[in-house]
């Protein structure tokens, strides 16, 4: 981005305030102007002035300091971007409700410029209902969430809440910037498909699940698959661009989701189960575009495998992982719409179609999206070639194009119910 924005960081109390740091630094050597709004509680875990150091900027924290020049108004005023990493539970529920009882509050309230918050909370915090609704008012008002991640927490524990890594935060930031700008045009002019300009997701909760899960083995090595998630984030993008809300659950993507999706990154596929569960409830459809692994070690060796001297075999001992398209579509909500992808290996064109519709079957999904892999297909490829099955076996749809392309084509079946 070339144009020098003024951006305001409030940092607020939580251990990830230390990767407050690294948001900062980011801004700054992207050549931004980065004023950082403290809280109290967030200068007990960092110190002021490494703050300011790294923003090379005074930090403001008093609400009664320069009161002379109203100083929250001004900083408010004069933000184009505001970025509150990490945002704890507290603070979300004082944005949710409106509360100016600190500066950061007051700055926030006193500015129109676009408001992004990466939460960081353990996963109890934030799957609590009061952080649910209160989050559900900050997107309903046009604020972006930015994760949380899900993986190890502060103590032994892991699960959704984890901050997400800073580069990603200041990506997804700096992209609601250039959002506001170019609202208006369509991301998929490209394509060449018309209905891709049309706002027929406006309104609709779309989860999509994208990349491949990896179940780690020991600390250093992991199973995992070839997928890149574009497809996946594909749909994103079209979903987007066509009004959806979307949240997007993402299994080590080889490409960055677009800014304006609400990005939850997972590792391991009962991860993903546990993300799926919680955002599915509000989703209106969901796409199961990730490729999930079918199997996990039986056993995640606390301390590197190391090879056997004597050249014996190691024999890895996996156990099934949980089907989480099969457990969705068991407690689907009426009216819920339930997309499930399948990469097959089946050469033969009726053939593939016929593992599909058993694969439908068995889902017990609305829709199946199948497409052929290979060695040398599917994966990582910019274009796909997929055949669509609705419930009953019956082809929708056969599409082959770009992935954003394939996406449209998918949302255009949908938005026909
Ligand atoms: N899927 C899932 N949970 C799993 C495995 C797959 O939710 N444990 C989802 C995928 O996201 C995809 C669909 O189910 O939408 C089909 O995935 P696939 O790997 O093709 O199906 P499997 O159930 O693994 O069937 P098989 O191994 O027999 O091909």
């Amino acid at each position: 981005m070339s144009t020098r924005l003024t951006i305001v960081v409030g940092v607020t109390g939580g251990i990830a305030a230390y990767k407050a740091v690294g948001v900062i630094r980011a801004l700054v050597l992207e050549g931004h102007s980065v004023h950082v709004v403290a809280t109290d509680a967030a200068l007990r875990f960092v110190g002021k002035p490494t703050l300011e150091a790294i923003s090379r900027n005074p930090v403001a924290t008093d609400l009664y300091e320069g009161v002379a020049e109203v100083r929250h108004v001004a900083i408010g005023q004069s933000a184009d971007l505001i970025v509150i990493a990490p945002a704890t539970a507290n603070t979300i529920a004082k944005l949710a409700a409106g509360l100016a009882d600190d500066l950061l509050g007051n700055t926030v309230l006193a500015s129109t410029a676009p408001l992004v918050i990466a939460p960081a909370m353990h996963t109890e915090m934030w799957r609590n209902p009061a952080t649910v609704a209160n989050i559900a008012t900050l997107r309903e008002r046009g604020v972006t969430i930015v994760g949380p991640a899900v993986g190890q927490l502060t103590g032994t524990d892991s699960g959704p809440g984890r901050m997400v890594e800073p580069q990603a935060i200041v990506e997804a930031a700096l992209s609601t910037v250039g959002r506001r700008v170019a609202d208006t045009q369509s991301p998929d002019a490209s394509s060449g498909d018309a209905s891709s300009v049309r706002r027929d997701f406006e309104g609709c909760r779309i989860l999509i699940t994208a990349g491949g899960t990896r179940e780690p083995l020991d600390p250093v090595r992991f199973l995992g698959n070839r997928s890149s998630g574009r497809q996946g984030v594909a749909i994103a993008n079209a979903a987007l661009a066509r009004g959806a809300t979307v949240t997007l659950l993402a299994a080590h993507l080889d490409v960055e989701p677009p800014a304006g999706v609400d990005v939850l990154e997972v590792g391991t596929a009962r991860q993903l189960e546990s993300a799926v569960k919680d955002a599915s409830a509000s989703a209106d459809i969901v796409i199961m575009a990730a490729a999930v692994a079918d199997y996990r070690p039986l056993e995640v060796r606390e301390e590197k495998i190391k090879k056997s001297k004597t050249g014996e075999r190691l024999i890895l001992e996996l156990e099934q992982n949980p089907d989480i398209l099969a457990g969705l579509t068991a407690s689907k909500r009426a009216g819920q719409v339930i997309v499930g992808f399948a990469a097959e290996t089946e050469a033969d064109p009726s053939a593939l179609i016929e593992v599909g519709r058993e694969k439908l079957e068995r889902k017990g999904c609305d829709y199946l999206v199948i497409n052929h892999v290979g060695w040398s297909e599917g994966f990582a490829a910019e274009r796909n070639e997929v055949v669509m099955l609705q419930s009953g076996g019956d082809i929708v749809m056969e599409a082959f194009g770009s992935k954003l392309s394939v996406a449209n084509r998918i949302l255009d079946v949908i938005a026909s119910r």
